[in-house]
C-alpha cells in the first residue's frame, strides 16, 4: 500500500534535551500535525496522514522516544473512524542512507521490536520498501515495493492479485515463514511476505537482503536495474482505537 504523498514535510523544532541551570530535560515535541517531520540518530519519522481524507473523525500523535544504540525508539497513539477498508496514516521510522542498487547491497540488516496495547482494531505492522530504476525517485512509491508484514489486526489484508485472495506461496526466507502475496497497485509490483495468521513476531531479527534474494530467485526481480529507495518500519492505520503503538527499538543498516 502506498505510505502517500511524503514531499510536504512541516518541519517540526525539537529540543534534544540539553539540561541547562534547573531546566529539567525538555521532552521532544510530539508529531502530529499532517506530515509532520523529525530525524535523528540516522532515522526520519513523519506523521504521514494521507488517508485522512476518508475519515471521519480521529487524530495521531507519533513521538520519537531516544536513540536506542544505533537505532531508535518511537512510538504513536491514534485513533480513527471512517471506512474500514481505507488507511488513514503511515506511521513509521525510515533510515537514512545513500541510494544504491539492490544488487550492490551486501546485507540488510535489521532488529525490531514493537508492541501494541490494543488489538481491536485494524492495522498491520510492517517493513516498507520501494525500489526504482530512478535513484531519484521520489520516496512516496517506485516500480517496485518489498513489504515484511509481522501482524495484522482486524482482517485486514495486503494488495494481491489472486481471487480468492489466498496468497501466491508460503515460503521460508530469513529464518521465517511467510504467506507471500503478490499485486499491483497502480503500475508498481507488490510483494508482500506476511506472518501466517496468528503467528505475530514482535520480536524480529533478519537480513532484509534475503528477501531481495528469493525475489530475484523467484520472481525475476531486476535487482541491477533497481535503486532502493526507502526503509521503513511502522504500522498502516485503518479504523480503531484509541491505541498506542510502541517500538521500543528499531535498527536498520544498508551495507
Ligand atoms: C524522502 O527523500 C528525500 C531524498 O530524496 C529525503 O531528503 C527525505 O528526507 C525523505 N523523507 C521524507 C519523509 O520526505
Ligand atoms: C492504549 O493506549 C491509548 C493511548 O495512550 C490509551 O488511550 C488507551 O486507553 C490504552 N488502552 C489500553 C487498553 O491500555
Amino acid at each position: 500500500m502506498l505510505p502517500g504523498v511524503a514531499t510536504l514535510a512541516a518541519l517540526v523544532a525539537v529540543s534534544h534535551g540539553a539540561i541547562t541551570g534547573t531546566r529539567t530535560t525538555a521532552a521532544a515535541a510530539a508529531l502530529c500535525s499532517q506530515y509532520a517531520y523529525q530525524s535523528a540518530n540516522g532515522y526520519e519519522l513523519l506523521n504521514n496522514l494521507w488517508g485522512i481524507g476518508t475519515a471521519t473523525s480521529g487524530s495521531q500523535c507519533t513521538n520519537y522516544d531516544g536513540p536506542v544504540n544505533s537505532g531508535i525508539a518511537f512510538s504513536s497513539t491514534w485513533t480513527w473512524q471512517g471506512d474500514q477498508n481505507t488507511v488513514k496514516s503511515y506511521i513509521y521510522a525510515g533510515r537514512q542512507f545513500t541510494r544504491k542498487k539492490v544488487s550492490e547491497i551486501r546485507s540488510l540488516p535489521t532488529t525490531v521490536q514493537w508492541s501494541y496495547n490494543t488489538t481491536n482494531h485494524r492495522a498491520n505492522v510492517a517493513y516498507d520498501i520501494f525500489t526504482s530504476t530512478d535513484p531519484n525517485h521520489a520516496n512516496s512509491s517506485g516500480d517496485f515495493e518489498l513489504m515484511i508484514w509481522l501482524e495484522r489486526y482486524g482482517g485486514i489484508w495486503p494488495i494481491t492479485d489472486s481471487s480468492t485472495g489466498s496468497p501466491a506461496a508460503s515460503v521460508k526466507v530469513a529464518g521465517y515463514t511467510w504467506d507471500l502475496f503478490t499485486g499491483y497497485n497502480g503500475a508498481m509490483r507488490v510483494y508482500s511476505f506476511v506472518v501466517p495468521k496468528g503467528s505475530p513476531i514482535y520480536s524480529f531479527t533478519a537480513d532484509v537482503k534475503e528477501f531481495f534474494n528469493y525475489l530475484k530467485t523467484n520472481q525475476n526481480f531486476p535487482e541491477s536495474q533497481q535503486y532502493m529507495l526507502i526503509y521503513q518500519f511502522g504500522t498502516e492505520a485503518f479504523v480503531g482505537g484509541p491505541t498506542k503503538f510502541t517500538v521500543s527499538k528499531f535498527q536498520a543498516d544498508v551495507n
